[in-house]
Formats: structure tokens, C-alpha cells, sequence
């Protein structure tokens, strides 16, 4: 069965003290994950092994990086490779945030080679895609996604595939408080699904894990992620608050 993944995403909050009261407050919740469910949390860089350190002991609980250099390594100041994120024990990165899209201007393909690096250096990508809103309202999502996986993922092999985590992100739902609908979600991951499935076959598709992010919160997590195609959430603001982290983890499916 594909994991069920409750993803934080901090983006570039809270001081180190913070960070880590919040791990801690976080773990002493009562949240409880089964064998086929994970949180990870995406922390800022400074901040990797630090937290890395306080999850040791929850099997089910991980770090990400939130973004990774497209480049190997070399003069690039102020990039961090996934050579040093694997170095560091990192298993998961996120690649192609639409902030990082939009204000780093990072595109499909430079994407490709983010997604090319955390491949070659064993760490899973976590794949975002999602429209704006003159797209949505143009009614041209399914195609603007579609194109976003088939430029940046297309070229991957049936196993760097299997079990791979794409997170769709709206952006008009992103810290708007303006969530999709469960049921846009649904049409969306389904739509998700069906593409991989024409790329790379139907149990390459069933394996993957796709997770819904744009203002998701304690209160509706759980319809959300109880929609068939749906496997989890990638979580911002509602992520820095312990307890409602803790519920959202509760609500997967
Ligand atoms: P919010 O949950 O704050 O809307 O952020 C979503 C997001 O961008 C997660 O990556």
C-alpha cells in the first residue's frame, strides 16, 4: 500500500529555540502513525540535524530539506547539494515549491536537475506542482500540471518512480486561508494519477504518494485526505502550531 505522509513545510520560521520547542511539543502530542505512515518535516537548512537528532527515535518520523542547488557541487555560494544533505543522513528534500518557483524563478527545467541530483545522491524528492489562480479560473489546470510532471519528472525510470511523493499545491490555496474543496482535490490527484499511469503503468501509479497543500488545518484535514486519491498533506502555517500538526498527523487515512 503507498504511504500516507503528513508533510510540514516551516518555510523560513522560527529561531532555533523555537524550532526545537516545537519538535519537542510535537512529540510529546498524542499522535499515532501506523507502518504505512510518516511525517516529515521540512525545516530550514541550520536547523537539518539539529531536529534530525530529537526524531532518532520515531521510526516513522523525518526531516526534509526544503530546497537543494541543482548543480553537484562546486562555486556556488549559498547553495547547499545533496551531497551535503546526504552527508548530513537528509532522506527527503522538497523540489519545486511554487514560492520557490515564483521568486526564484526555478523552472521546469532546472527542476529536472534538482530532482536528477536528489536522485543521485539517494534522497526522495517531494515533487510540487499546482496552478495559479488565472489558470484555475481559465479552467487549463489539468493540462498546466500535466505539463509541470512531464517536463520535470517524464525522464525517470519506472523505479525512481515507484513510491514517488508529488505534492499539489493551488496556489490561491497557499496561506490563504482559501482551501480547494476536497473535491477539487480529488479531481486533481485523480487527474495526477491517470498521467503517471499513462507514463509509466498502472502500479507505478497506485504506488505513488500525492498530497494536497493550500491551507490545510486541524479542522480540514480529515475530509480532505479522506478522498480516494489523496495520501496526506504538505502543511504550512497550521505545521508551526504542535497540536494541530498532531491532529492533521491523526487524520491520515
Ligand atoms: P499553508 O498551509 O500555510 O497554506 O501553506 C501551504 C504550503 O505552501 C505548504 O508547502
Amino acid at each position: 500500500m503507498r504511504k500516507q505522509i503528513a508533510a510540514a513545510n516551516w518555510k523560513m520560521n522560527l529561531t532555533l529555540q523555537q524550532a526545537e520547542q516545537l519538535t519537542n511539543d510535537l512529540l510529546s502530542t498524542n499522535h499515532k502513525m501506523g507502518v504505512e505512515q510518516l511525517a516529515i518535516l521540512a525545516v530550514p537548512f541550520p536547523y537539518l540535524t539539529s531536529i534530525q537528532a530529537r526524531l532518532k527515535n520515531n521510526a516513522n518520523m523525518f526531516v526534509a530539506a526544503q530546497n537543494c542547488a541543482a548543480t553537484k557541487n562546486g562555486a556556488y555560494t549559498g547553495e547547499t547539494s545533496t551531497e551535503m544533505l546526504e552527508s548530513i543522513g537528509v532522506q527527503y528534500v522538497l523540489i519545486g515549491h511554487s514560492e520557490r518557483r515564483e521568486y526564484y524563478n526555478e523552472t521546469n527545467s532546472i527542476l529536472t536537475e534538482k530532482v536528477n541530483r536528489a536522485f543521485e545522491n539517494n534522497i526522495h524528492p517531494v515533487f510540487c506542482c499546482g496552478e495559479s489562480l488565472n489558470i484555475r479560473e481559465a479552467g487549463t489546470q489539468n493540462s498546466y500540471v500535466e505539463t509541470q510532471l512531464k517536463e520535470s519528472l517524464f525522464h525517470l525510470n519506472k523505479d525512481q518512480m515507484n513510491g514517488f511523493i508529488i505534492a499539489y499545491e493551488p496556489i490561491w490555496a497557499i496561506g490563504t486561508g482559501r482551501t480547494a474543496s476536497s473535491d477539487q482535490a480529488q479531481q486533481m490527484h485523480e487527474h495526477i494519477r491517470n498521467v503517471i499511469a499513462i507514463q509509466f503503468g498502472d502500479e507505478i501509479a497506485a504506488s505513488i504518494s500525492i498530497l494536497y497543500g493550500g491551507s490545510v488545518k486541524a479542522a480540514n484535514a480529515a475530509d480532505i485526505f479522506s478522498k480516494p486519491d489523496v495520501d496526506g498533506g504538505l502543511v504550512g502555517g497550521a505545521s508551526l502550531i504542535a497540536a494541530d500538526f498532531a491532529t492533521i498527523i491523526n487524520s491520515l487515512k
